[in-house]
C-alpha cells in the first residue's frame, strides 16, 4: 500500500508540529502537508489508482477530519475536501459484492466520512457507499476460522486491514439504529473476534511483536506450519494494526460502548507498546523496515512506520490508554521520532509544497516472503505525479 505519505499529516496533525527552517517559521507541517496534498490532488478516487486508491482517499479523510477538528478555523479549507474525496469514492465503492471481491479492505477507511456525510438519508450516495461498505464486510471472504481475508490472496490475512475494519465497523454499529440488537451485539464481537484471530496467529512471545499476516491453508512458501504465520515484522502492518487498536478504542468510548469490547483491544495495545518501545533505533529514534532485525545487512529506517509509532506513542498518552509509567517515555520516543521525519524525511520542494522520502512503496505476501523481499524498494513519493 502507497499511502504513507498521508500518515505524515495525521501525525503532525495531532501536535501541531511548526516548521522550524528558516523562512518556514509560520507554516505548520500539518497544514502544509494539507494544502501539498489539495494541491496535487491526492485522495480523490479517478479509478486510475489500482487497488489501493481507496485506502489513500480514506486516509485522506480521516487526516483531513482530524485536522478539522484540531484547527476549527481551517474547517472551511479542509471539509470541502473531506467531502470531494467521499464523494469521489460514491462512484467505486457503492456495490457491496464488487467492494468486498475487489478492493483490499482498506476500503472501509472510507466509511467514516461517508457515515458523517450521510446523516441518515436513505437516498443520497453517501449513504449508499456507507451501506455498501458495511455490506462488504459480511460479503467479504473469510477462512475456516472466520478471519477475514485481506485482499484476494485465498485465505491470506494481514494486520494492514485492521486499521480500516475496526473504527468503520464499530461507528457503523454504535450508530445506526438496528431493530435487531443480537445483530449489533454480533458485529461488534465480530470485530473484537478479528483482532483477536490475528494476534493468535502471529503474536511471537520472543519478541513481542505482531508479523505481517497468516495463511490460514498454511500452503504459502512463507507459512509456519504450525501458526501460518509469515516470518517477518514489517513495521507498517504491525503499525498499522497498532493504530487500529488505537482508533477502534477511541471510536467505542466515543460512541459509548459496554466496556466488554474495548477491553481486550486496550490489553492488546498495552501489550504492544512496550515491545514497539524496545525495537526504537536508539540512534536515530525511528524504526526499522524489518522492526526486530536492526542490524542485519540491508534493512534501513522507514519513514511511514516511524510515524505510526510515533502517532501510536503520543495519542495513546493523551487519550490516556497508556499507563502513566510509560507516559514519559512515550512523549518522549513520540516527540523524537516526529523531529527525525520532520528533519530528515519531509522534503521541500521548489514549488513550495512538501512531500515526504523514505517510505517503503508496498511490501506484498504475494512473494517468497524472503528477507530480502521484505526489504522491497525505498521510494520517494513524488509530487505532482504521485499515483493517487
Ligand atoms: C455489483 O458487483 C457484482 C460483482 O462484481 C456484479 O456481479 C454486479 O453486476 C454489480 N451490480 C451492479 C448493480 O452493478
Ligand atoms: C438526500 O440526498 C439527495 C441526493 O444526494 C439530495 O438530493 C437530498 O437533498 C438529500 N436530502 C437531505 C434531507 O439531505
Ligand atoms: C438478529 O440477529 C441475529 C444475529 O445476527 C440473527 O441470528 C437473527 O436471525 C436476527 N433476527 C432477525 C429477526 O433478523
Ligand atoms: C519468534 O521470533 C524469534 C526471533 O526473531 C525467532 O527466532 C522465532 O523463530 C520466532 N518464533 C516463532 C514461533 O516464529
Ligand atoms: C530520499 O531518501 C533517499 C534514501 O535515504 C536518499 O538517498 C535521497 O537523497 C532522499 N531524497 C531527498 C529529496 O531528500
Ligand atoms: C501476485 O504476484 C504474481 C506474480 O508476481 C502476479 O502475477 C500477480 O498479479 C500478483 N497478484 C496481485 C493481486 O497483485
Amino acid at each position: 500500500m502507497h499511502a504513507s505519505i498521508y500518515i505524515a499529516t495525521l501525525v503532525a496533525t495531532l501536535f501541531g508540529v511548526p516548521a522550524t527552517a528558516t523562512g518556514d517559521s509560520c507554516k505548520l507541517y500539518s497544514q502544509w502537508m494539507a494544502s501539498s496534498i489539495i494541491s496535487r490532488e491526492q485522495g480523490i478516487m479517478t479509478g486510475a489508482g489500482g487497488s489501493s486508491e481507496a485506502l489513500q482517499a480514506g486516509f485522506v479523510q480521516k487526516a483531513f477530519t482530524a485536522l478539522s477538528a484540531y484547527y476549527p478555523n481551517k474547517a472551511s479549507t479542509y471539509e470541502p475536501y473531506i467531502q470531494k474525496s467521499a464523494f469521489s469514492t460514491t462512484h467505486f465503492l457503492s456495490n457491496a459484492s464488487y467492494n468486498a471481491l475487489s478492493y483490499p479492505m482498506d476500503r472501509l477507511s472510507n466509511g467514516n466520512a461517508v457515515l458523517a456525510l450521510s446523516r441518515a438519508n436513505g437516498t443520497s450516495p453517501y449513504r449508499i457507499t456507507a451501506e455498501a461498505l458495511r455490506q462488504s464486510i459480511t460479503l467479504n471472504r473469510r477462512n475456516s476460522e472466520n478471519g477475514l481475508w485481506y485482499f484476494v490472496y485465498p485465505y491470506w490475512s494481514y494486520l494492514d486491514g485492521m486499521y480500516s475494519l475496526g473504527p468503520f465497523y464499530s461507528l457503523y454499529t454504535l450508530t445506526t439504529p438496528s431493530k435487531n440488537s443480537s445483530a449489533a451485539a454480533a458485529a461488534l464481537d465480530d470485530m473484537v473476534y478479528q483482532f483477536d484471530i490475528l494476534w493468535e496467529h502471529t503474536y511471537n512471545a520472543s519478541t513481542g511483536l505482531l508479523t505481517h499476516g497468516y495463511d490460514a491453508l498454511r500452503k504459502a512458501v512463507w507459512a509456519d506450519q504450525v501458526t501460518g504465520a509469515s516470518p517477518y515484522v514489517w513495521g507498517r502492518s504491525l503499525g498499522w494494526y497498532t493504530m487500529a487498536l488505537l482508533d477502534t478504542i477511541e471510536t467505542l468510548d466515543k460512541e459509548k460502548a459496554p466496556s466488554k469490547y474495548r477491553t481486550s483491544l486496550l490489553e492488546k495495545f498495552q501489550t504492544l507498546i512496550p515491545a514497539v518501545i524496545k525495537n526504537v533505533d536508539s540512534e536515530t529514534g525511528g524504526w526499522w523496515q524489518v522492526v526486530d532485525q536492526a542490524e542485519r545487512e540491508g534493512n534501513y529506517i522507514e519513514s511511514s512506520a516511524t510515524a505510526m509509532f510515533s502517532y501510536s506513542l503520543l495519542k495513546g498518552v493523551r487519550l490516556g490508554y497508556l499507563p502513566s509509567e510509560l507516559a514519559t517515555t512515550a512523549i518522549n520516543l513520540g516527540t523524537r521520532a516526529q523531529k527525525l521525519l520532520t528533519d530528515s524525511f519531509v522534503v521541500k520542494e521548489a514549488d513550495g509544497t512538501i512531500s515526504y522520502n523514505g517510505t517503503v512503496a508496498v511490501c506484498s505476501l504475494n512473494s517468497t516472503a524472503t528477507y530480502e523481499v521484505s526489504l522491497f524498494a525505498l521510494e520517494l513519493i513524488p509530487t505532482v505525479t504521485s499515483a493517487v
